[in-house]
Protein backbone atom coordinates (compact mmCIF):
# COMPACT_ATOMS: atom_id res chain seq x y z
CA UNK A 1 0.00 0.00 0.00
CA UNK A 2 2.69 2.33 0.88
CA UNK A 3 4.47 1.61 -2.41
CA UNK A 4 1.42 2.06 -4.17
CA UNK A 5 0.93 5.44 -2.04
CA UNK A 6 4.64 6.62 -3.23
CA UNK A 7 4.17 5.49 -7.01
CA UNK A 8 1.14 7.84 -7.07
CA UNK A 9 2.94 10.82 -5.47
CA UNK A 10 5.91 10.79 -8.13
CA UNK A 11 3.17 11.08 -11.34
CA UNK A 12 3.82 11.42 -15.05
CA UNK A 13 3.18 15.32 -14.67
CA UNK A 14 7.14 15.37 -12.41
CA UNK A 15 8.56 12.67 -14.73
CA UNK A 16 8.19 15.05 -17.67
CA UNK A 17 8.85 18.65 -15.32
CA UNK A 18 10.50 21.10 -17.70
CA UNK A 19 10.94 18.96 -20.86
CA UNK A 20 9.52 20.30 -24.00
CA UNK A 21 10.54 16.59 -25.87
CA UNK A 22 9.25 13.27 -24.91
CA UNK A 23 10.59 10.34 -26.37
CA UNK A 24 9.07 6.94 -25.61
CA UNK A 25 11.77 3.83 -26.11
CA UNK A 26 11.49 0.37 -25.22
CA UNK A 27 10.50 -3.49 -26.62
CA UNK A 28 8.05 -4.81 -29.28
CA UNK A 29 4.46 -4.81 -28.07
CA UNK A 30 4.93 -3.17 -24.49
CA UNK A 31 2.71 0.07 -24.64
CA UNK A 32 4.96 2.58 -26.16
CA UNK A 33 2.17 3.76 -28.46
CA UNK A 34 -0.30 3.99 -25.93
CA UNK A 35 1.63 5.38 -23.45
CA UNK A 36 2.98 8.22 -26.03
CA UNK A 37 -0.56 8.94 -26.69
CA UNK A 38 -1.68 8.48 -23.06
CA UNK A 39 1.24 11.04 -22.00
CA UNK A 40 0.08 13.72 -24.54
CA UNK A 41 -3.53 13.30 -23.50
CA UNK A 42 -2.64 14.27 -19.50
CA UNK A 43 -0.05 17.08 -20.12
CA UNK A 44 -2.62 18.66 -22.36
CA UNK A 45 -5.93 17.78 -19.96
CA UNK A 46 -3.61 20.40 -18.17
CA UNK A 47 -2.98 22.97 -20.50
CA UNK A 48 -0.15 22.19 -22.66
CA UNK A 49 -0.57 22.54 -26.09
CA UNK A 50 0.91 18.85 -26.91
CA UNK A 51 1.53 16.80 -30.25
CA UNK A 52 1.98 13.36 -30.13
CA UNK A 53 3.44 11.05 -33.14
CA UNK A 54 2.20 8.15 -33.04
CA UNK A 55 3.52 4.93 -35.24
CA UNK A 56 1.28 1.98 -36.91
CA UNK A 57 -1.03 2.93 -33.70
CA UNK A 58 -3.14 -0.32 -33.01
CA UNK A 59 -6.67 0.17 -34.78
CA UNK A 60 -8.63 1.01 -31.49
CA UNK A 61 -5.81 3.78 -30.84
CA UNK A 62 -5.91 5.30 -34.03
CA UNK A 63 -10.23 5.73 -33.85
CA UNK A 64 -9.97 6.25 -30.27
CA UNK A 65 -7.63 9.54 -30.98
CA UNK A 66 -9.85 9.81 -34.51
CA UNK A 67 -7.26 8.94 -36.69
CA UNK A 68 -8.65 7.09 -39.15
CA UNK A 69 -5.57 7.60 -42.12
CA UNK A 70 -2.44 8.13 -42.52
CA UNK A 71 -1.56 11.60 -42.21
CA UNK A 72 1.34 13.20 -42.05
CA UNK A 73 0.27 16.48 -40.82
CA UNK A 74 -0.55 17.39 -37.48
CA UNK A 75 -4.67 16.66 -36.73
CA UNK A 76 -6.39 18.06 -33.07
CA UNK A 77 -7.84 15.65 -31.02
CA UNK A 78 -10.74 15.81 -28.39
CA UNK A 79 -11.41 19.42 -29.33
CA UNK A 80 -13.92 20.79 -27.33
CA UNK A 81 -17.41 20.75 -28.42
CA UNK A 82 -16.13 17.28 -30.49
CA UNK A 83 -18.57 14.88 -30.72
CA UNK A 84 -16.24 12.32 -29.80
CA UNK A 85 -15.51 13.51 -26.68
CA UNK A 86 -18.50 14.41 -25.36
CA UNK A 87 -20.50 11.19 -26.09
CA UNK A 88 -17.84 9.50 -23.73
CA UNK A 89 -18.79 11.91 -21.28
CA UNK A 90 -15.22 12.63 -20.41
CA UNK A 91 -13.00 15.01 -19.17
CA UNK A 92 -12.26 18.31 -20.63
CA UNK A 93 -8.34 18.98 -22.29
CA UNK A 94 -7.62 22.02 -21.14
CA UNK A 95 -5.06 22.42 -23.41
CA UNK A 96 -4.64 21.51 -27.04
CA UNK A 97 -4.05 17.88 -28.34
CA UNK A 98 -2.49 17.20 -31.71
CA UNK A 99 -1.78 14.02 -33.15
CA UNK A 100 0.30 12.49 -36.40
CA UNK A 101 0.37 9.31 -37.63
CA UNK A 102 3.78 8.42 -39.23
CA UNK A 103 3.67 8.79 -42.62
CA UNK A 104 7.72 7.38 -43.33
CA UNK A 105 7.13 7.23 -47.23
CA UNK A 106 5.71 11.16 -46.84
CA UNK A 107 8.20 12.46 -44.26
CA UNK A 108 11.37 11.07 -46.28
CA UNK A 109 9.68 13.19 -49.36
CA UNK A 110 9.08 16.12 -47.37
CA UNK A 111 12.65 15.92 -46.35
CA UNK A 112 14.23 15.66 -49.91
CA UNK A 113 11.64 19.29 -50.89
CA UNK A 114 13.48 20.64 -47.80
CA UNK A 115 16.64 20.23 -48.85
CA UNK A 116 16.62 19.91 -52.31
CA UNK A 117 18.20 23.23 -53.68
CA UNK A 118 15.37 23.10 -56.75
CA UNK A 119 12.08 21.62 -57.11
CA UNK A 120 13.23 19.87 -60.52
CA UNK A 121 16.00 18.29 -58.54
CA UNK A 122 13.67 16.99 -55.77
CA UNK A 123 11.96 15.84 -57.92
CA UNK A 124 13.83 13.98 -60.22
CA UNK A 125 15.28 12.60 -56.89
CA UNK A 126 11.84 11.50 -55.68
CA UNK A 127 11.29 9.85 -59.05
CA UNK A 128 14.30 7.91 -58.80
CA UNK A 129 14.27 4.05 -58.32
CA UNK A 130 17.11 3.71 -55.73
CA UNK A 131 15.23 6.35 -53.64
CA UNK A 132 12.18 4.77 -54.11
CA UNK A 133 13.76 1.77 -52.43
CA UNK A 134 15.09 3.23 -50.06
CA UNK A 135 12.21 5.52 -48.91
CA UNK A 136 9.84 2.71 -48.51
CA UNK A 137 12.14 0.35 -46.87
CA UNK A 138 10.54 -0.28 -43.65
CA UNK A 139 13.60 -1.19 -41.77
CA UNK A 140 15.57 2.20 -40.42
CA UNK A 141 13.18 4.67 -42.44
CA UNK A 142 10.48 4.70 -39.81
CA UNK A 143 13.08 5.32 -37.07
CA UNK A 144 15.04 8.02 -39.18
CA UNK A 145 11.71 9.93 -40.30
CA UNK A 146 9.90 9.77 -36.63
CA UNK A 147 13.67 11.76 -35.88
CA UNK A 148 12.76 14.04 -38.56
CA UNK A 149 9.06 14.66 -38.16
CA UNK A 150 10.15 15.10 -34.70
CA UNK A 151 13.11 17.84 -35.62
CA UNK A 152 10.20 19.55 -37.83
CA UNK A 153 7.54 19.67 -35.22
CA UNK A 154 10.20 20.73 -32.83
CA UNK A 155 10.12 24.16 -34.98
CA UNK A 156 6.35 24.50 -34.27
CA UNK A 157 4.78 26.82 -30.96
CA UNK A 158 3.95 23.36 -29.40
CA UNK A 159 4.71 22.68 -25.69
CA UNK A 160 5.01 19.08 -25.40
CA UNK A 161 6.25 16.64 -28.25
CA UNK A 162 5.72 13.19 -27.30
CA UNK A 163 7.43 10.81 -30.42
CA UNK A 164 6.80 6.94 -30.04
CA UNK A 165 9.24 4.60 -31.62
CA UNK A 166 8.79 1.95 -34.08
CA UNK A 167 8.63 -2.04 -32.79
CA UNK A 168 12.30 -2.75 -33.03
CA UNK A 169 13.88 -6.15 -32.56
CA UNK A 170 15.84 -4.64 -29.76
CA UNK A 171 15.48 -1.18 -28.46
CA UNK A 172 18.69 0.36 -29.27
CA UNK A 173 17.98 -0.34 -32.49
CA UNK A 174 16.09 2.77 -32.87
CA UNK A 175 18.38 5.02 -31.63
CA UNK A 176 20.82 3.44 -34.17
CA UNK A 177 18.96 3.86 -37.25
CA UNK A 178 18.72 7.32 -37.92
CA UNK A 179 22.70 7.83 -37.50
CA UNK A 180 23.26 5.15 -40.18
CA UNK A 181 20.93 6.15 -42.90
CA UNK A 182 22.62 10.02 -42.00
CA UNK A 183 25.58 8.95 -42.21
CA UNK A 184 24.93 7.48 -45.58
CA UNK A 185 23.18 10.12 -47.38
CA UNK A 186 25.58 12.67 -45.58
CA UNK A 187 28.80 11.15 -44.90
CA UNK A 188 32.04 9.96 -46.19
CA UNK A 189 30.59 6.82 -47.37
CA UNK A 190 28.61 8.66 -50.22
CA UNK A 191 31.04 11.17 -50.85
CA UNK A 192 33.58 8.66 -51.69
CA UNK A 193 31.18 6.52 -54.14
CA UNK A 194 30.53 9.30 -56.20
CA UNK A 195 33.43 11.00 -56.26
CA UNK A 196 34.04 9.73 -60.46
CA UNK A 197 37.37 8.26 -59.46
CA UNK A 198 36.20 6.81 -56.60
CA UNK A 199 36.23 2.96 -55.26
CA UNK A 200 32.97 3.06 -55.64
CA UNK A 201 32.73 4.31 -59.01
CA UNK A 202 35.15 2.10 -59.81
CA UNK A 203 33.23 -1.13 -58.47
CA UNK A 204 30.14 -0.24 -60.05
CA UNK A 205 31.78 1.08 -63.42
CA UNK A 206 33.88 -2.50 -63.75
CA UNK A 207 33.17 -4.87 -61.27
CA UNK A 208 29.34 -4.76 -60.83
CA UNK A 209 28.26 -4.06 -64.43
CA UNK A 210 27.84 -7.63 -65.66
CA UNK A 211 25.45 -8.21 -62.10
CA UNK A 212 23.70 -5.45 -62.39
CA UNK A 213 23.64 -5.53 -66.43
CA UNK A 214 21.90 -9.11 -64.99
CA UNK A 215 19.99 -7.61 -62.88
CA UNK A 216 18.58 -5.56 -65.53
CA UNK A 217 17.61 -7.95 -68.29
CA UNK A 218 15.73 -10.15 -65.47
CA UNK A 219 13.81 -7.47 -63.22
CA UNK A 220 13.62 -4.42 -65.92
CA UNK A 221 14.84 -2.28 -63.19
CA UNK A 222 18.31 -0.50 -64.37
CA UNK A 223 20.12 0.13 -61.13
CA UNK A 224 23.14 0.90 -62.14
CA UNK A 225 21.89 3.95 -64.39
CA UNK A 226 19.85 4.52 -60.93
CA UNK A 227 22.21 4.47 -58.83
CA UNK A 228 24.67 6.44 -60.17
CA UNK A 229 22.15 9.10 -60.57
CA UNK A 230 21.06 9.28 -57.16
CA UNK A 231 24.26 9.48 -55.80
CA UNK A 232 25.06 12.33 -58.11
CA UNK A 233 21.86 14.39 -58.01
CA UNK A 234 22.48 13.88 -53.73
CA UNK A 235 26.29 14.69 -54.28
CA UNK A 236 25.46 18.59 -53.34
CA UNK A 237 23.23 17.63 -50.76
CA UNK A 238 25.65 15.35 -48.51
CA UNK A 239 26.75 18.68 -46.46
CA UNK A 240 22.86 19.15 -46.13
CA UNK A 241 22.44 15.82 -44.52
CA UNK A 242 25.21 16.01 -42.14
CA UNK A 243 24.69 19.37 -40.97
CA UNK A 244 20.75 18.27 -40.02
CA UNK A 245 21.70 15.41 -38.72
CA UNK A 246 24.39 17.52 -35.95
CA UNK A 247 21.17 19.25 -35.25
CA UNK A 248 19.06 16.61 -34.41
CA UNK A 249 21.73 14.69 -32.33
CA UNK A 250 22.08 18.58 -30.39
CA UNK A 251 17.79 18.26 -30.09
CA UNK A 252 17.97 14.95 -28.29
CA UNK A 253 20.77 15.41 -26.58
CA UNK A 254 19.37 18.71 -24.75
CA UNK A 255 18.50 19.24 -21.29
CA UNK A 256 14.96 19.79 -22.67
CA UNK A 257 14.28 16.16 -23.91
CA UNK A 258 13.64 13.27 -21.88
CA UNK A 259 13.46 9.62 -23.12
CA UNK A 260 10.92 7.77 -21.53
CA UNK A 261 11.99 4.06 -21.26
CA UNK A 262 8.50 1.73 -21.21
CA UNK A 263 8.66 -1.75 -20.52
CA UNK A 264 6.20 -4.58 -18.77
CA UNK A 265 7.05 -6.46 -15.96
CA UNK A 266 7.93 -9.93 -17.82
CA UNK A 267 11.50 -11.13 -18.13
CA UNK A 268 12.47 -10.41 -21.82
CA UNK A 269 11.25 -6.42 -21.90
CA UNK A 270 12.97 -6.25 -18.04
CA UNK A 271 16.40 -7.33 -19.86
CA UNK A 272 15.92 -5.07 -22.81
CA UNK A 273 15.38 -2.37 -20.43
CA UNK A 274 17.90 -2.01 -18.61
CA UNK A 275 20.45 -3.00 -21.70
CA UNK A 276 18.82 0.32 -23.38
CA UNK A 277 19.29 2.30 -20.04
CA UNK A 278 23.06 1.13 -20.46
CA UNK A 279 23.16 2.46 -24.00
CA UNK A 280 21.34 5.98 -23.04
CA UNK A 281 24.08 6.32 -20.27
CA UNK A 282 26.91 5.79 -23.08
CA UNK A 283 25.43 7.98 -25.60
CA UNK A 284 24.45 10.54 -23.24
CA UNK A 285 20.68 10.74 -24.01
CA UNK A 286 18.77 12.35 -21.23
CA UNK A 287 16.68 9.71 -19.49
CA UNK A 288 13.91 10.39 -17.12
CA UNK A 289 12.07 7.52 -16.51
CA UNK A 290 10.51 4.60 -16.54
CA UNK A 291 6.84 3.78 -16.89
CA UNK A 292 6.42 0.05 -16.06
CA UNK A 293 3.18 -1.03 -18.24
CA UNK A 294 0.72 -3.97 -17.62
CA UNK A 295 1.61 -5.09 -14.50
CA UNK A 296 -0.77 -7.39 -13.04
CA UNK A 297 -2.47 -6.27 -9.49
CA UNK A 298 -0.95 -8.23 -6.61
CA UNK A 299 -3.59 -10.36 -5.11
CA UNK A 300 -3.28 -13.43 -2.50
CA UNK A 301 -5.16 -16.28 -4.29
CA UNK A 302 -6.10 -17.41 -0.40
CA UNK A 303 -7.19 -20.96 0.35
CA UNK A 304 -9.89 -23.45 -0.96
CA UNK A 305 -11.10 -23.88 2.69
CA UNK A 306 -12.29 -19.92 2.52
CA UNK A 307 -14.58 -20.80 -0.55
CA UNK A 308 -16.00 -23.10 1.16
CA UNK A 309 -20.07 -23.16 1.69
CA UNK A 310 -19.71 -20.54 -0.79
CA UNK A 311 -19.34 -21.42 -3.99
CA UNK A 312 -20.31 -25.38 -5.59
CA UNK A 313 -17.38 -26.90 -4.96
CA UNK A 314 -16.20 -27.31 -8.93
CA UNK A 315 -16.74 -23.65 -9.51
CA UNK A 316 -14.28 -22.59 -6.11
CA UNK A 317 -11.67 -25.49 -7.42
CA UNK A 318 -11.48 -22.89 -10.80
CA UNK A 319 -11.91 -20.03 -9.34
CA UNK A 320 -8.59 -20.45 -6.55
CA UNK A 321 -6.81 -22.34 -10.11
CA UNK A 322 -7.36 -19.07 -11.68
CA UNK A 323 -6.07 -16.66 -8.96
CA UNK A 324 -3.29 -18.86 -8.06
CA UNK A 325 -1.85 -18.39 -11.86
CA UNK A 326 -2.49 -14.96 -11.24
CA UNK A 327 -1.02 -15.04 -7.98
CA UNK A 328 2.54 -16.33 -9.72
CA UNK A 329 2.54 -13.75 -12.23
CA UNK A 330 2.30 -10.98 -9.59
CA UNK A 331 4.60 -12.50 -7.92
CA UNK A 332 6.88 -12.59 -10.93
CA UNK A 333 6.06 -9.25 -12.06
CA UNK A 334 7.39 -7.52 -8.27
CA UNK A 335 10.72 -9.25 -8.65
CA UNK A 336 10.84 -7.70 -11.92
CA UNK A 337 10.28 -4.76 -10.77
CA UNK A 338 12.37 -4.81 -8.27
CA UNK A 339 14.97 -5.86 -10.88
CA UNK A 340 14.18 -2.80 -12.73
CA UNK A 341 14.63 -0.43 -9.68
CA UNK A 342 18.20 -2.37 -9.26
CA UNK A 343 18.96 -2.10 -12.53
CA UNK A 344 17.68 1.38 -13.74
CA UNK A 345 18.94 4.19 -11.28
CA UNK A 346 17.45 6.93 -9.03
CA UNK A 347 15.38 8.04 -11.99
CA UNK A 348 11.60 7.55 -11.08
CA UNK A 349 9.41 4.06 -12.07
CA UNK A 350 5.75 4.36 -12.35
CA UNK A 351 3.76 1.02 -12.89
CA UNK A 352 0.69 1.22 -14.68
CA UNK A 353 -1.69 -1.79 -14.18
CA UNK A 354 -2.86 -3.77 -16.63
CA UNK A 355 -5.93 -2.67 -17.75
CA UNK A 356 -7.11 -5.17 -20.66
CA UNK A 357 -10.54 -4.61 -22.32
CA UNK A 358 -11.05 -1.16 -20.54
CA UNK A 359 -8.87 0.31 -23.14
CA UNK A 360 -10.22 -0.26 -25.82
CA UNK A 361 -11.52 3.50 -26.39
CA UNK A 362 -11.10 6.87 -25.83
CA UNK A 363 -12.29 6.50 -22.03
CA UNK A 364 -9.92 3.57 -21.99
CA UNK A 365 -7.15 6.11 -22.35
CA UNK A 366 -8.43 8.53 -20.14
CA UNK A 367 -8.31 5.98 -17.34
CA UNK A 368 -4.65 5.18 -18.28
CA UNK A 369 -3.82 8.57 -17.78
CA UNK A 370 -5.36 8.35 -14.22
CA UNK A 371 -3.34 5.62 -13.49
CA UNK A 372 0.21 7.56 -14.67
CA UNK A 373 -0.70 10.47 -13.81
CA UNK A 374 -2.46 9.58 -10.46
CA UNK A 375 -5.35 11.67 -9.81
N1 LIG B 1 -1.95 -0.94 -19.52
C1 LIG B 1 -2.46 -1.72 -20.47
N2 LIG B 1 -3.45 -2.58 -20.20
C2 LIG B 1 -3.98 -3.37 -21.14
N3 LIG B 1 -3.59 -3.36 -22.43
C3 LIG B 1 -2.61 -2.53 -22.79
C4 LIG B 1 -1.99 -1.65 -21.85
N4 LIG B 1 -1.04 -0.93 -22.52
C5 LIG B 1 -1.09 -1.34 -23.79
N5 LIG B 1 -2.01 -2.29 -23.98
C6 LIG B 1 -2.35 -3.01 -25.22
O1 LIG B 1 -1.17 -3.70 -25.66
C7 LIG B 1 -1.10 -3.73 -27.07
C8 LIG B 1 0.24 -3.17 -27.50
O2 LIG B 1 0.31 -1.80 -27.16
P1 LIG B 1 1.07 -0.76 -28.07
O3 LIG B 1 0.63 -0.87 -29.48
O4 LIG B 1 0.95 0.57 -27.40
O5 LIG B 1 2.55 -1.33 -27.91
P2 LIG B 1 3.86 -0.88 -28.68
O6 LIG B 1 4.98 -0.96 -27.71
O7 LIG B 1 3.63 0.42 -29.34
O8 LIG B 1 3.99 -2.03 -29.75
P3 LIG B 1 4.95 -2.04 -31.04
O9 LIG B 1 6.33 -2.30 -30.51
O10 LIG B 1 4.40 -3.14 -31.87
O11 LIG B 1 4.82 -0.69 -31.67
C9 LIG B 1 -2.29 -2.91 -27.57
O12 LIG B 1 -3.32 -3.78 -27.94
C10 LIG B 1 -2.70 -2.09 -26.36
O13 LIG B 1 -4.08 -1.78 -26.37
MG1 LIG C 1 3.81 0.95 -31.35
Amino acid sequence: MSDHKHARAMGAEQLLAGRRICVCVGAGGVGKTTTAATLAIGMAMRGQKVVVVTIDPARRLAEALGLETLDNEPQRVFAPGSKRLNDAGLPDIKGELWAVMLDPKRTFDELIDRVSPSPERAAEIKRNGVYRQLSSAVAGSQEFTAIEKLYELAQEDYDLLVLDTPPAHSATEFLNAPGRLNAFLGGGALQALIRPTGLGMRLLGIGATPLLSALRLVTGVDLLTDLTRFLSLLGGMAGDFTARAARVEELLHADTTGFVLVTTAEDRPVQEAIAFRETLRASKMPFVGTIVNRVAPAIHAGTRAGLDGKLAADLADRLLACARDHEVLATRDRANIRRLREGLGEQPLLVVPDLDERLSDASGLFAMQQELFGD
